[in-house]
């Protein structure tokens, strides 16, 4: 029974990353499972978890503005619980700063969320930011209902220490799920509709596990198991490293239909020099020739990464080597952001740090390179014909919003439900998405 004076309602805010949105999904099932029922659009609710991010000095701030957002007023405040990235970071410091909030709880430690929050509602306010690899997985209630794309977090956790990043201090060491788990859980997913399955990790790539013969296998092995679902029609993975990139993972590309055509791949600089400052494990040259080998393997990959300009000591030279990689590529999409200096991450500390305004200029000219580039891609697509699957409708009447193969969002106007995976004719490219014209249903 649930004790009067406890939440009855709730509703999850998300920030920062996919495997935010996956964690988010599971709080809410779990809440759920606990009795609670999600706040509808629009109405206050008893309980407000806000699911935060620490990867740039603005994401963290914005978790105190909502917090002193959320507790002004006439008293009749929400229990507020801070979960994810900064709550992990900085557990302690938001109890101390944020007396309105009742409870902590870290990205690995979330199923424990429904007994923190009794405990909150007889005010007893905690902190939980314990980091028991695994074990939230196996605590979380069966997957319900879905969208035709759900994520599936399969790996967590950072080894990597590139010297501006939190994550490995925030989500741990990495972790695989195993094999089993993920399958069963697919499963699952699929039955409650899922068409699409996007494979999480913050390096998805590192996945590695045993399989149903004992065999280990890697990532690769993970998408061939599922791709065998008959009702699963597409698979997709982020966030790659380029160091966790096999011989098995480019070869999937050209084997398993169901994988779609599409790489997230950050690189962060063209700059070797930088690279190395940072601690990324590669050159611009040996990530150039993994590009190639994904091209060769598929040759219509749509490809993606993510930049940051203005590390410290970053030169203007520097910089344009930067450019110059991105002119090389040609990416269909890419994330780019301004260097944010992190609390005890080695960068925060390094000289040369760079002005503000050197980096507005850079990212300025970064994204219209990554623009340009974008609208290339969109424009170069046109006249294709493809498989969309439709995720929802669109602003206009009639109109109906889904993906391409190679992840663009693509409109169309006609027949069509949520799920389907309906043929279209590329017609014309924008920025940010492309309009679509439905094909006849063609028998075969
Ligand atoms: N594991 C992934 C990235 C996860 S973080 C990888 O290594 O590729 C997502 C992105 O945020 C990073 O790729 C990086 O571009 C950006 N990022 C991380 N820390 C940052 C910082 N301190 N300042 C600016 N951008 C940062
Ligand atoms: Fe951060 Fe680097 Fe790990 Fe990516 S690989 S999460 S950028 S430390
Ligand atoms: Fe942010 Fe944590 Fe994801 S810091 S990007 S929510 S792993």
């Amino acid at each position: 029974m649930r004790q009067s004076g406890s939440p009855q309602t709730f509703r999850v805010k998300n920030f920062g990353c996919q495997m935010n949105v996956y964690d988010g999904e599971r709080m809410a099932e779990l809440l759920a499972e606990n009795g609670m029922t999600a706040a509808p659009e629009g109405e206050d609710a008893d309980l407000v978890v806000l699911n935060t991010c620490h990867i740039r000095e603005k994401a963290a701030e914005k978790v105190y503005s909502d917090i002193g957002r959320l507790a002004k007023g006439d008293g009749s405040k929400p229990m507020i619980a801070v979960a994810g990235c900064v709550a992990q970071a900085e557990g302690d410091e938001i109890m101390a700063r944020a007396p309105a909030v009742g409870l902590v709880v870290g990205p690995q430690a979330y199923h424990r969320l429904p007994a923190m929050i009794e405990r909150a509602a007889r005010g007893e306010r905690a902190a939980d930011t314990d980091m028991p690899a695994n074990a939230k997985f196996a605590a979380l209630p069966a997957r319900r209902k879905v969208g035709p794309s759900a994520f599936l977090t399969v790996q967590e956790g950072c080894d990597k220490f590139c010297t501006y990043c939190v994550v490995p201090y925030t989500r741990g060491a990495e972790i695989s799920r195993p094999f089993s788990d993920l399958v069963a859980e697919a499963e699952r997913l699929v039955e409650g509709g899922a068409r699409e399955i996007t494979l999480l990790g913050q390096n998805v790539n590192a996945w590695t596990g045993e399989d149903g013969k004992g065999r280990n296998v890697g990532l690769d092995g993970l998408i061939r198991q599922l791709a065998k679902s008959p009702e699963l029609k597409r698979i997709r993975y982020t966030t790659s490293h380029p160091k966790d990139v096999t011989d098995g993972l480019i070869a999937v590309h050209g084997e398993v239909e169901k994988l779609m055509p599409y790489l997230h791949l950050p690189v962060q600089s063209g700059s070797n020099r930088v690279l190395k400052a940072m601690n990324r494990s590669h050159t611009a040259e040996s990530y150039l020739k993994l590009l190639d080998r994904f091209r060769a393997m598929r040759p219509d990959i749509a490809l993606s990464g993510d930049f940051i300009v203005g590390f410290p000591g970053e030169t203007e030279a520097e910089f344009e080597e930067t450019l110059r990689l991105v002119d090389a590529v040609g990416y269909a999409q890419a994330y780019s952001f301004k260097y944010s200096p992190r609390p005890g991450t080695p960068a925060a500390a390094m000289d040369g740090q760079i002005p503000r305004e050197v980096m507005d200029e850079r990212l300025q000219r970064l994204q219209a390179a990554l623009g340009r580039d974008q609208l290339a891609f969109n424009a170069m697509s046109v006249g294709k014909r493809c498989k969309v699957l439709v995720e929802r409708r669109g602003k206009k009447p009639g109109q109906w919003l889904g993906k391409s193969p190679w992840l663009q969002s693509v409109f169309f106007e006609g027949d069509a439900a949520i799920g389907d995976l309906v043929d279209v004719e590329l017609a014309e490219a924008g920025p940010n998405s492309v309009h679509g014209r439905l094909l006849e249903a063609v028998a075969v």
